[in-house]
């Protein structure tokens, strides 16, 4: 990630998460779901660019003692393949290593685009285990 860009502890706006989310091909998400994800997090991180505009976020949903599990890692399209991607799963992973008590578990659901990204900083497949989910 080059000098342009700056990454900034916590989620972005309400508005940027929604915009994010929508624009890097994630399922769009409403206001309200948006609210509840930025509320409830356990921790967050974005990166804006030289002119302070959100161009990527991620976060960590985690119950502060084991389990954590990373979610909504976007980037602006017309920002991917520069490392902010890379950077923001770093951070994300170092804050609850320095936080957590020792020997967190740390779950991601890695879709296509950032599978080879996220087995190069050491997140392996779960087998024979199988992610599972549903919706209400
Ligand atoms: C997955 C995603 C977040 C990655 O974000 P990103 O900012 O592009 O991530 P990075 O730039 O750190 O890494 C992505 C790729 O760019 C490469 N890259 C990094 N810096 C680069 C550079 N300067 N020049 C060229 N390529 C570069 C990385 O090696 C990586 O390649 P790989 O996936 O083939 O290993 C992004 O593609 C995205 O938002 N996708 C849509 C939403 C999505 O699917 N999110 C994941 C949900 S699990």
């Amino acid at each position: 990630m080059d000098a342009s860009y700056t990454l900034i502890s916590g989620p972005p706006p309400l508005a940027d998460y929604l915009r994010l989310r929508r624009d890097s091909g994630l399922t769009p998400k409403n206001p309200e779901q948006g609210a509840g994800a930025i509320a409830g997090s356990w921790s967050a991180c974005h990166v804006v660019d030289e002119h302070g505009t959100p161009v990527a976020m991620g976060r960590t949903i985690g119950d502060g003692g084991w389990y954590f599990h990373i979610a909504d890692i976007a980037t602006d399209p017309s920002h991917q393949r520069r490392g902010i991607g890379r950077r923001i799963v770093e951070w994300l992973v170092e804050d609850v290593r320095s936080r957590a008590p020792e020997g967190a578990y740390v779950t991601l659901v890695g879709d296509p685009p950032g599978q080879r990204l996220y087995r190069s900083l050491g997140f392996e497949d779960v087998a024979p285990s199988l992610g599972m989910a549903r919706r209400t």
